[in-house]
């Protein structure tokens, strides 16, 4: 096992990403890093909850006040939050700029967004792929330590004070990946007692044809993906326009179910693709899984160790 120091020592190479470090999150308890790292080629249970199903969350809920907003704390390493002490209170990864996945200095245009769900269950062995909703996206993400997410304020209450949440990112100057945090929450201030609809898988749609109201996080990269991916690097699942999220709290998901685009054939909006066949390298091993030859890159630090980005593929 790791010591926290040689995790720290590690973290200005290329092992650096992000994760929500919240006393409500799936193993905040742990060595303070592996919550961070992206998840590719995975299997369900591997990547579900980042595979911390059982390190329950020791701390109270996240409050999510109806018609408010929240901040939460996104870093490279617990050590630069405030549950730390070695952040500067604004920075998400003072030691690594590779970490934002957004180029060397941060290109604005690789910022792709983040997202909050929520899960109206109490219990996170009870929570399906289809029970997340996307409640909130901050297009802005990830660039800061404090982010903040805007709730909707027709947010109704949760069972038995609770419900299960979970934080999703992807970057975009990196391998296909999808980050996961999940986390306890709990609606509060509530006054509509109307349930959010049946969420829908997202879709590409730069071009149009976007899915509306309630939609699923992106589940991609690994087993069980929800959503077709092209392969194109620039059309990789993210929180933004280019897969129909608009900016702060999604204030379209009560209307009790989705509309899928007319022009869509139904057999669309369910249609599954493996990704082994765009994610070759899934089955190369290298120091960090992933990001070994053959893997897609777009520049030397989304590959692993010596290896270096030619032609879009480490190598
Ligand atoms: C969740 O929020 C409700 C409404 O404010 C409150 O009554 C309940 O105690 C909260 N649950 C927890 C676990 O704090």
């Amino acid at each position: 096992m790791y010591s926290k120091a040689l995790l720290l020592a590690l973290l200005p190479t290329a092992f650096g990403h992000i994760g929500l470090w919240h006393p409500s999150a799936y193993d905040f308890n742990g060595d303070g890093y592996t919550l961070v790292v992206p998840m590719s080629g995975l299997s369900f249970n591997q990547w579900w909850f980042h595979g911390n199903l059982a390190k329950k969350p020791t701390g109270a809920p996240m409050s999510l006040p109806a018609g408010g907003s929240v901040t939460v704390e996104l870093a490279c390493n617990k050590a630069y939050t405030s549950y730390g002490n070695q952040g500067d209170g604004r920075t998400a990864c003072p030691t690594d700029v590779g970490s934002y996945h957004a180029g060397n200095p941060i290109d604005p245009n690789q910022i792709m967004g983040c997202g909050l769900a929520i899960a109206y269950k109490s219990n996170a062995n009870d929570v399906k792929q289809e029970d997340f909703a996307i409640f909130s996206i901050n297009t802005n993400c990830v660039r800061d330590l404090k982010t903040v997410f805007s709730v909707p304020a027709k947010m109704p209450a949760c069972p038995g004070g609770k419900c299960i949440c979970a934080w999703f990112w992807q970057g975009q100057s990196s391998a296909n990946e999808m980050y996961m945090t999940g986390f306890d929450c709990n609606v509060t201030g509530a006054s509509s007692t109307v349930a959010i609809g049946k969420p829908a898988p997202p879709k590409y749609c730069a071009n149009g044809g976007c899915v509306t109201g309630p939609k699923q996080p992106l589940y991609w990269a690994n087993s069980n993906p929800n959503v077709v991916f092209s392969g194109d690097y620039y059309q990789k699942p993210s929180y933004n326009s280019k897969w129909g999220f608009q900016n702060g709290a999604q204030n379209d998901i009560f209307s009790g179910g989705n509309s899928p685009p007319v022009s869509n054939p139904p057999s669309q909006q369910t249609s599954f693709i493996s990704l082994t066949t765009t994610a070759p390298a899934a089955a190369a091993t290298c120091a960090w899984a992933g990001h070994c030859k053959g893997a897609a890159c777009a520049t030397d630090n989304d590959c692993s160790d010596s290896l270096i980005c030619s032609g879009s593929k480490c190598s």
